[in-house]
């Protein structure tokens, strides 16, 4: 193995440690806690997993968490009212809604019903709009952290070919927008891509987003180029027992890792770092609202 190994999961450790020191002034010196409220709907247990972590690391670092969880079939008029009572409760600055939504829920106007203010997902359109014209906005917990992990290894990335797999609204596409806004020279490539391999060999960058285990081979990356891998999937793994699984991400790690100058692992990449960007986000929309 070459690929120097970016270790996301110190990285967390260490965003965590600093958004803990805001949180303890915030405290000491204006007596403001910063509240997240993150609202789960339905018993999807991946989602239960992230809550519960979330909830958790919240509370770590000294702010307030509030978790609502609601049945799965809670109905629209209801998750809209909750909405709007944590949009007017001023002890709460961020609010997740967890996705997916089960069906009968409409993820769009659910979510275009937060705050903008207290979006701190990034995914409400004013945040969205904000973000491709390059303003002020809440950034998407996930492609930040894959943005400030790529920073700190590159230092610029100006110039540098860019490639993300994947167009979804939580990751591809804010990915693309905020490595634009680094100066990088950006390719969305997704599964109607022609040549997804020749796409991918020209990259300097490569983000692999979208959900496909182990789905890019080391020989698509150019040497030394930096992977970032969002994946997170489980996969069967009979060699470790019988009923075993493991998580493994969007790109063949073992194979990657020979060609590529950097990769992230799975889990200890990416994973941690969006848990941490949202920590984060929370404290930016506590300062603004409070001036
Ligand atoms: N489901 C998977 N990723 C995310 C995320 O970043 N935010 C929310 N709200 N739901 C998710």
């Amino acid at each position: 193995m070459t690929a120097q190994i970016i270790d996301g999961k110190a990285f967390a450790a260490k965003v965590r440690g600093k958004v803990a020191e805001h949180v303890a002034r915030l405290k000491s010196e204006h007596s403001i806690t910063p509240g997240l409220a993150v609202v789960l709907v339905g018993e999807d247990p991946a989602s239960q997993v992230y809550v519960r972590s979330k909830g958790k690391m919240t509370v770590e670092v000294g702010m307030n968490s509030y978790e609502h969880k609601l049945e799965a079939d809670t109905s629209q008029a209801d998750l809209l009212a909750l909405i709007n009572k944590l949009n007017a409760d001023p002890a709460v600055h961020g609010i997740l809604v967890q996705l997916p939504l089960p069906d009968h829920l409409d993820e769009d106007l659910v979510i275009n019903a937060i705050d903008p203010a207290k979006d701190v997902d990034g995914f409400h359109i004013s945040n969205v709009g904000l973000l491709g014209t390059g303003q002020k906005s809440m950034v998407p917990c996930t492609p930040l952290g894959c943005l400030m992990m790529l920073r700190d290894h590159h230092g610029s990335l100006s110039g540098l070919d860019a490639v993300v797999i994947g167009r979804s609204n939580i990751v591809g596409k804010p990915m693309a927008q905020l490595l634009l806004g680094d100066s990088c020279t950006v390719t969305i490539a997704h599964s109607r891509t022609r040549d997804l391999p020749g796409v991918v060999r020209r990259a300097d960058i490569v983000v692999a987003a979208v959900g496909r285990p182990e789905m890019v081979p080391g020989d698509w990356i150019k040497p030394g180029a930096t992977v970032i891998d969002v994946g997170i999937n489980r996969i069967d793994a009979p060699e470790n027992g019988e009923g075993k699984t493991r998580l493994v991400g969007d790109c063949h790690f073992d194979s990657c890792a020979e060609v590529a100058g950097a990769i992230t692992p799975v889990p200890g990449g990416v994973g941690p770092m969006t848990i941490a960007c949202l920590l984060a986000n929370t404290v930016t929309a506590c300062c603004r609202a409070n001036g």
